[in-house]
C-alpha cells in the first residue's frame, strides 16, 4: 500500500487512510483514521487532530501511519495495532497475546464490583481466563481488600495480564498463574468471574475477520460453546466458601442453559444479568451457607 507524495497534512493523511479503510470494508473509516493518526502525531486524542487538519506532519509519523493503515486494511483489530484498550475507565495494553477487552464484559465486572461491595469490599477471588487481566486488575483497584488470583492457559496472556496488573501498581495484590481453570489454585474463593471461551467451535470461520485475529483459545468454546463453561461450573462448587459467588460471562442465547448447570451442580440464588443489547449476558449464583 503506498500513499500519495503529497500525503503531508493532517486533512490529506485523514482523506488517504478514510479512503483506504472503507476500500477495506471499514465502515467507521472517518475516525479509525483520525485514532491512528492521533497515536502517531502530538495530538494526543482525534479531537484535537480533527481541529487541526492544516498541519503538517513528520516524516516518521507519516511513514508510521501509513504502516498502521495498512494493517488495518488487513484488518488488525484497532486495539492490537493501537496497542491498548479502555475497559471500566482504565487504559489496558492490549495485544495478540489475548482478547480484547469487550464492553459487554464490563456487565459482568459490575456484578463483581457489586458482589464484593456487598461484603465492605474484602473478597479472596480468582479470575479464570484472565486473559489482558481485566477483571482481576479493575476489582484488585477498586478494592485495597481483595486478594486476588488470576489463571489462564496461556502462558503469553498471563504475561500480558502481569504487565497490565504492574501498569495500575497492582503486580503484589494478584497472583498469577498458567494452568487449566483450577489446577493451579489454592483454597477456597469468596467470588470466582469467569469470561470463558463460549463460541461454539463451529460458528468460528463465520467471526467477524477481525475477531478470528484474536487467540483460539480465548474464543473455542467446544461443538457446543459450553466445553470450558460444563467442568468450570462442576469445578466451582468446590472451590466456593459458603455463601461465595460464582458469576459467568456467557454467549447469546446461553444464559438458561447455564443457569440449569448452576441449579444442578447444587448453587442457588441464580440471577441473570443483561447487557447493553438486551441480551443474557451475565449469569450468578452462589455456594449455600
Ligand atoms: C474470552 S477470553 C477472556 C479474557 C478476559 N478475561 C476478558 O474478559 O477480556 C477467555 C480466556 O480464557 C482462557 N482459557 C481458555 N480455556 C481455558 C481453560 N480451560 N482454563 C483456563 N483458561 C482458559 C483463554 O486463554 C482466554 O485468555
Amino acid at each position: 500500500m503506498t500513499a500519495p507524495a503529497g500525503l503531508d497534512s493532517v486533512r490529506d493523511a485523514l482523506r488517504w487512510g478514510e479512503s483506504r479503510l472503507r476500500r477495506a470494508g471499514i465502515r467507521n473509516a472517518f475516525m479509525e483514521s483520525a485514532w491512528l493518526l492521533a497515536a502517531r502525531t502530538s495530538a494526543g486524542n482525534a479531537g484535537d487532530l480533527i481541529l487541526r487538519r492544516s498541519e503538517k506532519i513528520s516524516a516518521p509519523a507519516r511513514r508510521d501511519y501509513r504502516a498502521d493503515v495498512s494493517r488495518r486494511g488487513l484488518r488488525v483489530p484497532l486495539a492490537y495495532i493501537l496497542g491498548s484498550q479502555e475497559f471500566m475507565g482504565l487504559e489496558f495494553r492490549a495485544d495478540p497475546r489475548a482478547l480484547i477487552p469487550r464492553p459487554e464484559t464490563e456487565v459482568l465486572a459490575r456484578a463483581a464490583i457489586e458482589f464484593v461491595a456487598s461484603r465492605a469490599g474484602r473478597a479472596r477471588m480468582i479470575d479464570i481466563g484472565t486473559g489482558t487481566g481485566v477483571l482481576a486488575v479493575v476489582l484488585a483497584a477498586r478494592f485495597p481488600g481483595v486478594l486476588a488470583a488470576a489463571t489462564d492457559v496461556s502462558g503469553r496472556a498471563i504475561a500480558l495480564a502481569r504487565a497490565n496488573a504492574a501498569r495500575f501498581g497492582l503486580a503484589g495484590r494478584i497472583r498469577f498463574s498458567r494452568g487449566e481453570l483450577f489446577a493451579r489454585a489454592r483454597g477456597r474463593f469468596d467470588l470466582i468471574v469467569s469470561n470463558p471461551p463460549y463460541v461454539r467451535s463451529g460458528d468460528i470461520a463465520g467471526l467477524q475477520k477481525e475477531v478470528r485475529r484474536e487467540p483460539r483459545a480465548a474464543l473455542d468454546g467446544g461443538p457446543d460453546g459450553l466445553g470450558v463453561i460444563r467442568p468450570l461450573v462442576q469445578g466451582s462448587v468446590r472451590r466456593l466458601r459458603p455463601g461465595g459467588g460464582l458469576l459467568l460471562e456467557v454467549g447469546d442465547g446461553q444464559a438458561r442453559g447455564v443457569a440449569r448447570l448452576f441449579r444442578k451442580a447444587g448453587l442457588a440464588g441464580i440471577r441473570i444479568s443483561r447487557d447493553d443489547s438486551g441480551i443474557d449476558r451475565v449469569v450468578a449464583g452462589s455456594a449455600p451457607w
